[in-house]
């Protein structure tokens, strides 16, 4: 596929380029959890050949999913971990962009070669609406427009999507890369395929679950995404929450034998360190009990399919990873992965927390390819053209 990439660009020196990145990453207090910072670190390599061509670079980027201003998500603490990064200063713009003329003195006033960040573009609400209006006045900042943001490439909002129709559009280093090992995979996708899913984000992963249906030959499913299906069986997951709505889009596709659950799992007391924890069958949580990850006649029965198979998608941690006695499904799993990766599978891992996992097990590099897509990868991999992607193609 002919993708314009940053090769198409001559004449850098000056111009102000619009580079949307994707760092949602966890937050850990006012900090960027340092083990967590795989995106920020995958974008450097587009940042760093923009400003030493000297381009002005305008980064954008979204962090959660906020309802309006919220200071708990703003993109302070990733423009501090990004300077440690890049060793370099980048000019953080708190201020609203589609009010006065802050912003924009401040944008003239950049010199070329120097970096700029803007705030959480989810702040506004004409970026998840794709909205006209704002799409025209956020590339008022820029003279072009680079896509770096492979993990968002699957929504459809006016940073990645609105923004294309004012501004000509690059894939950058980071996008080319995702789409030429993912293309990779979509080619030879040798048998068996086996998916391993789990993770939160429930409501966006059910469709990309049906779609993948399509191509795969197993999908593991664990998690938070398995708690639905153990709910739509009509089972109970305690005090986990799983929606009225998610509950019913998994009971369409609970008889499919593709989609593997798991057979046991803990439950615990609270999901914390100090939790009192069992192993439970699948039909004995109690109601005042939580399911903080998959048990280890699970962890057996899922390491043999992915042993058997061939090509192995993973993406969404067993459970709750981040402490220790709930991390046993993920790291366990994410060994099997990366074992199976180094020897005759094809082993793609993708998803913020996902890589986090990974890079736990300290097999990471013996994966084929880490996508920093979640979400997106998944839905990449069921062979439809991103919303993002589109506009960048010739
Ligand atoms: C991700 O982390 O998968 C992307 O940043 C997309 O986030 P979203 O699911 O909130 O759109």
């Amino acid at each position: 596929m002919g993708i314009r990439n940053l090769d198409d660009l001559s004449q850098l020196k000056g111009r102000r380029v619009l580079v949307r990145v994707d760092y949602n990453v966890p937050l850990k207090g006012d900090k960027v959890d340092p083990h967590a910072d795989a995106k920020l670190r995958a974008s450097l390599p587009t940042i760093r050949y923009l400003a030493s061509r000297k381009a002005k670079v305008v980064l954008v980027s979204h962090l959660g999913r906020p309802e309006g201003w919220d200071r708990r998500l703003s993109l302070a603490p990733i423009v501090g971990r990004l300077e440690k990064l890049l060793r370099r200063k980048v000019l953080f713009i708190r201020d609203d962009i589609t009010i006065g003329h802050e912003a924009e003195k401040f944008l003239t006033g950049l010199k070329a070669g120097q970096v700029a960040m803007l705030e959480n573009i989810r702040f506004y609400p004409g970026e998840k609406k794709n909205d006209r209006f704002f799409s025209r006045r956020l590339a008022s900042f820029g003279d072009l427009y680079v896509d770096d943001a492979f993990a968002d490439a699957h929504r459809k909002h006016a940073s990645n999507v609105g923004i294309t129709h004012y501004l000509k559009s690059y894939a950058g280093r980071l996008m080319e890369s995702e789409i030429h090992n993912l293309d990779r995979l979509l080619r030879r996708p040798v048998g068996p395929f086996v998916v391993l899913m789990g993770g939160a984000k429930v409501s966006t992963k059910l469709p990309t679950l049906k779609k993948l249906l399509k191509v795969a030959d197993e999908i593991l499913v664990g998690g938070g995404l398995a708690n639905s299906f153990i709910r739509a069986s009509g089972l109970s997951v305690g005090q986990s929450v799983v929606s009225r709505s998610e509950m019913i889009a998994a009971r369409k596709l609970i008889k499919n034998r593709k989609i593997i659950l798991p057979c046991d799992l803990l439950a615990a007391s609270s999901v914390s360190g100090a939790a009192k924890v069992r192993v439970s069958d699948i039909d004995d949580v109690r109601s005042n009990e939580y399911v903080p990850d998959i048990g280890p006649r699970t962890v057996r029965d899922f390491a043999a399919r992915l042993k058997r198979a061939q090509t192995i998608v993973w993406n969404g941690p067993m459970g709750v990873f981040e402490i220790d006695q709930f991390s046993h499904g993920t790291i366990a799993l994410g060994r099997v992965v990366a074992a199976r990766a180094s020897g005759r599978a094809f082993g793609v891992v993708g998803g913020g927390e996902t890589i986090t996992a990974l890079e736990l097990t300290g097999m990471a590099h013996h994966v084929d390819f880490i996508s920093t897509g979640g979400g997106a990868m998944l839905e990449y991999l069921t062979g439809k053209t991103l919303p993002g992607i589109a506009p960048l193609l010739d």
